[in-house]
């Protein structure tokens, strides 16, 4: 191996710079090339490749988001594509590629693998929605300025006796609101994971009602099936059943923009080290992650076929404390 290069796709998640920093240093350490892409697999179909030094990603772990920037390409999802990007990558003498990302950038770094070209994954989304990794980066960042909104959303809504909806996000995945929950003392959560009626969510803020409280925090996964804005219409019509007034709170892209936590930082630091050594070893075909605070690779064959759960006890818990 003399040349690799790296690149990060797909949602943008703190931490990622981290990543990036690590490959580039472990692997002049080993005495490669390191080639970052720009702009994830757009990049690789463009050939928009810069050669990186280890000054060239000093500063950049205290920034959120991806100094190489990245972004959802759809040509990369077909055959054609991929072979493009292969024929771009031989073409300047990469030998292998790493890939930080979540689910759909391992789906594509999979087919790499599948087509023949060395590649190894790196698990990276705020989501927590990755097989074969316990934690993935971004998620503590996201995490935290979701327990911050909750924070300060409990303040005024106290002030007023109010109810909030708070939407966090999580594509398909419940891992963020349910942690944000749990942090933030909410007093109901709604997940994709566990079908809940808003009949459901109106008796549990009435009910806190009941209890004295002065104010009732929701919050609610975007991937739902009913999110803030399908809820905040239902209560517009039922508002009599709450006791509280209500309003609604998106928090959005608020939450991948954050500056990257200690937690964040170190994770990545390991995980793009342990993609270089993967890498070193010849051991393809396998996504770097976090699993019993050890790194672990687990093939992408695996990463691809199996679905993330969230922890039933934990689901339990937020229930218990609220
Ligand atoms: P994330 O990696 O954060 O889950 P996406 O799901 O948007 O983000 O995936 C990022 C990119 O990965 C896509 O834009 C596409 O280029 C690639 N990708 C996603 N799914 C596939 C697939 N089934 N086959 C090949 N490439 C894919
Ligand atoms: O996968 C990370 C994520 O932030 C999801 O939580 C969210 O649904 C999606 O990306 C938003 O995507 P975009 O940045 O393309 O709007």
């Amino acid at each position: 191996m003399k040349k690799i290069a790296v690149l990060t796709s797909g949602g943008d998640a703190p931490g990622m710079n981290a990543a990036i920093r690590a490959v580039v240093r472990s692997g002049i350490s080993k005495g490669w090339d390191v080639v970052g892409v720009k702009n994830g697999y757009y990049g690789l179909l463009t050939e928009n490749f810069v050669q990186l030094g280890p000054r060239d990603v000093g500063g950049i772990m205290q920034r959120g988001g991806t100094m190489l920037g990245s972004a959802r390409c759809n040509d990369f999802k077909h055959e054609t594509g991929q072979k493009k990007a292969i024929r771009n990558l031989n073409s300047i003498g990469v030998e292998g590629l790493i890939v930080i990302g979540g689910n759909g950038t391992q789906t594509g770094a999979f087919k790499l693998s599948q087509i023949g070209f060395p590649v190894v994954g790196v698990a990276s989304t705020i989501d927590n929605d990755l097989y074969g990794s316990d934690i993935t980066i971004g998620v503590d960042t996201a995490l935290n300025i979701a327990l911050e909104a909750v924070d300060r959303l409990k303040i005024t809504a106290s002030s007023h006796q109010r109810a909030f909806l708070l939407e966090v996000m999580g594509r398909d995945c419940g891992y963020l609101a349910l942690m944000t929950a749990l942090s933030g003392g909410a007093e109901a959560v709604i997940i994709p994971e566990v079908p809940t009626r808003p009949e459901d969510i109106a008796r549990q803020i009435g009910e806190a009602y009941e209890k004295g409280k002065a104010h009732a925090i929701v919050i609610v996964a975007e991937g739902a099936e009913y999110n803030a804005e399908k809820l905040s219409n239902y209560f517009k019509k039922h508002h009599e059943t709450l006791g509280f007034d209500l309003r609604v709170a998106i928090l959005g892209h608020i939450q991948r923009g954050g500056t990257p936590s200690a937690y964040d930082r170190i994770l990545a630091s390991r995980l793009g080290a342990g993609a270089v050594e993967a890498m070193a070893n010849g051991q393809f075909g396998v996504l770097t992650g976090w699993i019993n605070s050890a790194v672990t690779y687990t093939p992408l064959s695996e990463v691809v076929a199996n679905k993330k759960t969230l922890d039933p006890s934990i689901i339990a818990l937020a229930d218990l404390l609220d």
